[in-house]
């Protein structure tokens, strides 16, 4: 199984069939606070919608399409942070993150982001990550910003959020970005 040690307080896991009771229940905690910038929210609606999700995720990353983690933090379930696609042929990881709201101003995903950076480029030979943030959304755009990727533009239009259709900014880090650092 695939797990990534951290610090002491914060590890990275495979999302399996064994953490669906916690991450339908950290899903349904959050509903409202996730349903500002996350699209699939509504799509939970009970424990075997989130049961399927891992199934799916674990079926991509079989398949070398996806991976998906859960975070631990302090032994608990606390978040999802991962690749949601790679481009093979570009050599593009996107990253894709969540967290419960309780836990969020603790660099908790700056942290998960850069396990995942030494993921896509050290162990994977990825040559650049992409993080798309809706414009709006500030907290989510401070991470990449804060670990040095490249404002690349906007694209409009990007998401439809329950009706409410927002723009995204993509950041990126090309890997000689990463290696200088
Ligand atoms: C966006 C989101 C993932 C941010 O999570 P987070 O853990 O708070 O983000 P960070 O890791 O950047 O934490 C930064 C905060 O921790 C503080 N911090 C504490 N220790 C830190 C450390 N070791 N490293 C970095 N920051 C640290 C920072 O000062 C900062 O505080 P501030 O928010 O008051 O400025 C979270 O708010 C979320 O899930 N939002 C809803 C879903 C969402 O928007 N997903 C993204 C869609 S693109």
């Amino acid at each position: 199984m695939f797990y990534r040690y951290i610090d002491i307080e914060m590890q990275l896991c495979l999302l399996t069939k064994d953490n669906a009771p916690a991450l339908y229940e950290l899903t349904t905690r959050n509903r409202a606070y996730l349903r500002q910038w996350l699209p699939w929210v509504d799509g939970i609606q009970k424990p075997g919608d989130t049961d399927y999700f891992i199934g799916a995720c674990l079926k991509r990353f079989a398949t070398g399409e996806q991976m998906t983690c859960g975070i631990l933090y302090q032994n608990q379930l606390v978040g999802v942070a991962g690749f949601n696609r790679y481009n093979y042929s570009t050599g593009t990881a996107y990253i894709g993150y969540w967290l419960s709201r309780d836990k969020s101003g603790r660099g908790i995903m700056t942290r998960a982001v850069k396990e995942l950076e030494q993921i896509a480029f050290n162990e994977k030979g990825m040559n650049k990550i992409e993080i798309h943030c809706a414009v709006e959304n500030t907290r989510s755009r401070r991470i990449p910003l804060r670990l040095g990727y490249k404002e690349e533009g906007q694209i409009r239009g990007a998401e439809n959020l329950y009706g409410r259709r927002v723009n995204h900014v993509i950041y990126g880090l090309l890997k000689e970005e990463y290696l200088q650092r």
